[in-house]
C-alpha cells in the first residue's frame, strides 16, 4: 500500500485535532508517508501543529515527517492529497453572516439564506487562489474540499476549474445523521447504504438500506416520528444547538413524510421559526467561539504543557472520518460508495447537467461514479431548483 502525502489547509481549524484523531484510527485504511499543515494564520496554526506533534509522537510514530508552514511552495509541492478547510474572514464574519440578516427578521445561517450567499462571495476568490496554487506545485493531487458554503464552493469551482477532475467536494451532514440512523438500527455506519438525492444542505435520503440490501427505511422512519431523533456523533452528541437541530426532523419528517431530509431543511421550510429561536445577540458563531474554539484551545495548551496526552480527552469524529475513508477510496481505489457533491450531467436526469449536486457515488480512483437516479418528483425538483437559479 503506498503511503500518502497528506496535506491539510487551513489546518488552524477547530477541527484538526479530530482529523487528526481520524488519521490515526485510519492509519491501516489510508497510511500516511507525511502530514503537513498549511494556513494563513501562523500563530493559530501554531498552537494546533505543536499539540499535533505530541499526539503523533504517541500514536503514530511511523509517520515519517510532520511539519506545519505558511509557506505555499513548502506546503503543497509533491503532495498526493490536499485536505481543504479554510474558512475566509473567520468565525467573526460567520458572526456577521448570522447577525446581519436576523436584523431583518431573515434567517441568519452560515450556509443558507444571505449570510450563505455572502460567505459564499466571500470564499470563491480564496479558494480559486488556493486551487491555483495547490496546481501550480501539485499538479495531480487529489483536492479534497469541505470549504462551505460546499454548494456555492463547489459550483464556483466547476466554473473556473472545468477540466480539473481531481477535485472533489465533500460535506459530512449526511455522514453525521447516518451515525444517527445507525444507532437506531443498533448498527455501524459503514454498514448502511444510502440511497439520496439534492444539492449541499438540501437533500433528502430516498432510502437506506443495509449491507445485504435490506430495506431499513421504513424502521428509521418509524423510529424518528415515535421517538424523535437525536445527533449521535461524538462531536456534537451533546451541543444544544445541535440537539435543536436533529429534534427539528421528527417535524419535518410529519409534515413531509416522503423522504428522509437533512438537517439544514429546517431552514428552508420553517425559515420563521428558525429566526424566532435565534438570539441576535448570541449566535452560532458565538456559541462555536465560546465552545468548540476554546475547548480545542484549551486541549492544546493541555496537550503541550504535559506534552503528553494522557490528560487530554481526544475522539474521533465522524467528520474527519467521513474524509478519509473517502481519501482511501480514491487512493486505492476501494469502490466504496459514499455521498459526494458532483456535476450532475444526466444523474438527476431532470435537473440541468452542471448543476453541483450531492449523490451516492462509488468512489475510485478515477474519481467518484455516481448512480443514476433518473427523474425526482416534481415538489423536489422546484425546490431545488429555486435554489439552483439562485446561482
Ligand atoms: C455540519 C455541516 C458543516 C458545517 C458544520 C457547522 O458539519 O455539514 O458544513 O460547517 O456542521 O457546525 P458548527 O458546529 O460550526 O455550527
Ligand atoms: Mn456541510
Amino acid at each position: 500500500m503506498k503511503r500518502q502525502k497528506l496535506v491539510i489547509a487551513g489546518a488552524g481549524s477547530t477541527y484538526t485535532l479530530g482529523m487528526v484523531m481520524s488519521l490515526i484510527a485510519e492509519k491501516d485504511n489510508f497510511p500516511l508517508e507525511c502530514l503537513t499543515f498549511y494556513d494563513i494564520d501562523h500563530d493559530r496554526q501554531e498552537k494546533v501543529s505543536k499539540a499535533t506533534e505530541v499526539i503523533l509522537k504517541e500514536k503514530y510514530p511511523e509517520l515519517k515527517q510532520f511539519k506545519y508552514t505558511t509557506d505555499k511552495k513548502e506546503a503543497f509541492e509533491d503532495a498526493d492529497f490536499v485536505f481543504v478547510q479554510i474558512r475566509t474572514g473567520g468565525l467573526s464574519m460567520r458572526e456577521k453572516d448570522e447577525k446581519i440578516p436576523l436584523k431583518y427578521g431573515v434567517v441568519g445561517q452560515e450556509t443558507c439564506g444571505p449570510g450563505g450567499m455572502a460567505y459564499g462571495m466571500r470564499s470563491i476568490s480564496d479558494m480559486i487562489e488556493l486551487v491555483n496554487d495547490i496546481r501550480k506545485y501539485s499538479p495531480d493531487a487529489w483536492i479534497l474540499n469541505y470549504t462551505n458554503p460546499a454548494a456555492i464552493v463547489a459550483e464556483a469551482l466547476r466554473r473556473v476549474f472545468p477540466n480539473d477532475k481531481k477535485i472533489l467536494n465533500i460535506c459530512d451532514m449526511p455522514a453525521a445523521i447516518m451515525v444517527s440512523y445507525a444507532s437506531i438500527l443498533g448498527k455501524e455506519i459503514w454498514d448502511l447504504v444510502p440511497e439520496y438525492f439534492g444539492l449541499n444542505h438540501f437533500g433528502w435520503f430516498t432510502k437506506i438500506y443495509d449491507k445485504e440490501g435490506n430495506d431499513l427505511t421504513d424502521d428509521i422512519k418509524n423510529s424518528i416520528l415515535n421517538k424523535g431523533f437525536v445527533p449521535e456523533d461524538s462531536e456534537i452528541v451533546n451541543d444544544p444547538s445541535w440537539i435543536k437541530t436533529f429534534k427539528q426532523v421528527q417535524i419535518m419528517l410529519k409534515d413531509f413524510p416522503e423522504y428522509l431530509p437533512n438537517t439544514y431543511l429546517q431552514y428552508y421550510l420553517y425559515p420563521q421559526d428558525m429566526v424566532k429561536k435565534e438570539d441576535i445577540n448570541y449566535t452560532r458563531a458565538n456559541q462555536v467561539i465560546d465552545g468548540r474554539e476554546k475547548r480545542v484551545k484549551n486541549l492544546c495548551n493541555q496537550i503541550i504543557a504535559d506534552q503528553s496526552t494522557q490528560n487530554a480527552h481526544l475522539e474521533v469524529d465522524i467528520h474527519g472520518r467521513y474524509m478519509i475513508k473517502v481519501a482511501a477510496s480514491l487512493a486505492y481505489n476501494n469502490c466504496d460508495i459514499y455521498i459526494v457533491i458532483t456535476e450532475n450531467n444526466g444523474i438527476i436526469s431532470n435537473l440541468p447537467d452542471d448543476a453541483m449536486v450531492e449523490v451516492p457515488a462509488m468512489i475510485t480512483k478515477n474519481g467518484p461514479k455516481p448512480f443514476a437516479i433518473g427523474k425526482i418528483p416534481t415538489f423536489y425538483k422546484g425546490l431545488l431548483e429555486n435554489q439552483l437559479f439562485l446561482y
